[in-house]
């Protein structure tokens, strides 16, 4: 019985030796140590024995049982930690590989601009005109009848606004006032409006001008609106835009659309007031025109000039733009070379 013992173990581990993988060692253990296996049905034959003899055969028996699942233990960890290696070669994750570049797009300076413009004036309690309210192509009526631009003024002259050749008296604006118009023949004061919008002009282009750019109209209209209120407004967008330190001035000036009329300037960026080519040695660059909304502009759209009052402005965005970042040429606003335009 010693000698079958003996014979099953050697066949059993010449088997393990053989083995080639994992599944190899589990038929092997089947084979030969399940209760159903070679070494039970052996062992059943213990009883048969004398004492003494089940006692040195049983111990053998068990002894070489044991050694066997040691052997199936050993080889199993070598398998296991053999294919656990390959698969993690073939799974391998090189984590010191670059991201993939993901190109992001970025606002448009100018509409950041106007961005920034348009919130300090909501957070001033004005709101936005609505875009119908505000159309690019206008007819000479918004753009000027209705704003009190006489009829033989130099800015109604083709060399300065672009008038259409399909239709008589339509225009492409050359300024965001006749916004104004429009807002004022929909709805009754109080009135608190800004509104944002391109503008053409017949320009030869230069690092200063273009024939398009973009303003920004406001216009508020209620009962007891005084000079004090638009000075008080426009000194605040200013404090917010440029900073605090920033010196400002208000100029008086003329416009078809307002009486009083101011415009208002800001020390040079550039010079800090010392005087240079950007502000033409005056140290100060103007930023925007205003008034108190004319008399007859009121009466044009049926609001009563005794009753309520009101003050505009409007400001160019390039110009508070380029004043900002320091940008000396205007067109490269609209030559969309990425080098720049990734600034901002
Ligand atoms: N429309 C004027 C321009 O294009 C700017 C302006 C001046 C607008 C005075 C106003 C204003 O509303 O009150 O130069």
């Amino acid at each position: 019985m010693k000698e079958q013992l003996e014979n099953i173990y050697n066949s059993a581990k010449a088997e393990i030796n053989e083995a080639k993988s994992i599944n190899d060692l589990d038929e092997i253990r089947l084979k030969y140590l399940s209760r159903k296996g070679e070494f039970n049905s052996i062992k059943k034959g213990l009883k048969d024995l004398s004492d003494e003899d089940k006692r040195t055969v049983g111990a053998f028996a068990n002894q070489i049982s044991e050694d066997l699942e040691n052997l199936l233990k050993e080889k199993h960890e070598i398998f296991y930690s053999k294919e656990l290696n390959e698969k993690l070669q073939k799974d391998r994750i090189d984590i010191t590989l670059s991201g993939k570049y993901t190109p992001m797009g970025k606002i448009h300076p100018l509409t950041q601009t106007t961005n920034e413009i348009v919130t300090i004036f909501q957070n001033l309690g004005f709101s936005v005109v609505a875009p119908e309210l505000s159309p690019e192509v206008e007819t000479e009526y918004y753009n000027f009848d209705m704003l009190n631009v006489p009829k033989d003024h130099p800015a109604r002259d083709v060399q300065d606004t672009f008038y259409s050749k399909i239709a008589e008296n339509v225009v492409l604006r050359s300024q965001t006032s006749g916004a104004q118009i429009h807002v004022m023949e929909n709805k009754k004061p109080p009135i608190k409006v800004i509104s944002p919008g391109r503008v053409y002009r017949n320009e030869n282009i230069n690092a200063r001008k273009n024939n398009f750019f973009h303003q920004i109209e406001g216009l508020y209209v209620d009962k007891d609106i005084t000079f004090g209120d638009l000075k008080g407004v426009l000194n605040e967008f200013i404090r917010q835009y440029f900073g605090a330190s920033r010196p400002t001035r208000f100029r008086s000036s003329f416009f078809p659309f307002t009486e009083p009329s101011a415009e208002v300037d800001v020390q040079c960026i550039m010079c800090q007031g010392k005087g240079c080519r950007t502000c033409s040695g005056t140290g100060w660059l103007e930023i925007l025109g205003c008034g108190m909304v004319d008399v007859n502009v009121l009466k044009g759209v049926g609001i009563d000039p005794d009753v309520y009052t009101g003050f505009a402005f409007g400001m160019g965005v390039e110009r508070l733009a380029m004043l900002k970042y320091a940008v000396d040429d205007i067109r490269l606003f609209f030559n969309n070379d990425k080098r720049f335009l990734e600034q901002f």
